[in-house]
């Protein structure tokens, strides 16, 4: 335990770190080829996500944000007084500092993540803005249920999940994780998640081609991580970002596409692409209201309430058990 002074610590959960090598290599044996969301998240990746939400073309982070600071008090009411506060993946600790703004008296404030760089800077930032309150950092996988049932706190809690990470999880992965939340919660707690919503298409490509070509370069570092990691050479023009919508799918789908006919060894490993081929990065669910009022409800979750921003573009939805 790392404790950082008399209100705040960092509890080491060590999580298991995934294995870069071998699942990039087993990804990309795959037919088609994708690799995991995760890795696009190194110290360069999380960097240049930290770019894309002050993008003028990326509404979620602006819409979320709205929301805390229009609907705070609302939001305030519905989590009720004298709880501790439990957020899940919090990056920097931006938004959860705008929520703390409107809650009343909480009692506690823990941050759970799997990277420790970014809980460390996560509890700095809401204990300097709220340094009379206990902040706690847990280094942990909370898509773990383990870890989930361990969440263990003296009295009333409040998960709170935000910035639409739930729309990178395939719908039956986003559904057993909102069961693992349902499950350590009793009577009084609550959970709150932000949820990106379905709208006109145009808006939601732009979000994810950017004119200053920022997720682009986010979606291309990947191939660097590669090149670092295993020591090849891939040249910077190989594969190109891809983003669009699959309507059927209710879905952006980030792609990296060869460029040319190609083969790269990865660990002596020959994987060919033809040009056109793509490697498959990450999802990007979108939901309507109904539909994720709907998965709410068939995890057992009740008095379902919603906020959105104004463009009705995001929407945090609560819930009790
Ligand atoms: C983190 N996550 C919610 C982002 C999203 O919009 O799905 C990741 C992202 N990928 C490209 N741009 C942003």
């Amino acid at each position: 335990m790392d404790t950082m002074d008399n209100k705040t610590e960092i509890i080491d959960m060590k999580p298991k770190i995934s294995d870069f090598r071998t699942e990039i290599i087993m990804g990309l044996q795959n037919n088609p080829k994708n690799t995991h969301p995760k890795f696009l998240y190194d110290e360069k990746g999380s960097n240049l996500f930290d770019q894309i939400t002050g993008l003028e073309e990326y509404y979620p982070t602006r819409s979320e944000t709205e929301i805390l600071e229009k609907q705070g008090p609302g939001i305030a009411e519905y989590i009720g007084e004298n709880s501790f506060i439990i957020e899940l993946g919090g990056g920097n600790g931006t938004k959860g500092s705008i929520l703390l703004r409107s809650l009343k008296a909480p009692l506690g404030y823990i941050l759970v993540d799997i990277s420790k760089d970014a809980l460390e800077l996560a509890v700095r930032n809401i204990s300097s803005r709220y340094p009379e309150l206990e902040v706690k950092g847990i280094c942990a996988d909370y898509t773990d249920t383990e870890v989930m049932e361990n969440l263990k706190v003296p009295g009333r809690k409040s998960i709170v999940f935000l910035g639409s990470t739930i729309g990178n999880m395939e719908p039956p992965e986003a559904y057993r994780f909102v069961e693992s939340c349902r499950k350590i919660m009793s009577d009084g707690d609550t959970l709150t998640i932000g949820v990106d919503l379905k709208k006109d298409i145009t808006k939601l490509e732009r979000a994810y081609n950017d004119s200053m070509g920022i997720t682009a370069e986010f979606n291309e570092n990947l191939i660097e991580r590669i090149n670092q990691v295993f020591g090849c050479k891939i040249g910077k023009s190989a594969f190109r970002h891809k983003a669009f919508y699959n309507r059927e799918k209710g879905r952006i789908e980030m792609h990296l596409e060869s460029t040319t006919d190609q083969e790269i060894v990865l660990d002596g490993i020959r994987i060919g692409f033809r040009k056109g081929e793509t490697i498959h990065t990450e999802n990007s669910y979108k939901y309507s209201l109904e539909d994720f009022e709907s998965m709410l409800k068939e995890a057992r979750l009740r008095n379902i309430v919603h906020w959105t921003d104004s463009g009705e573009n995001f929407a945090l939805f609560s819930a009790t058990t």
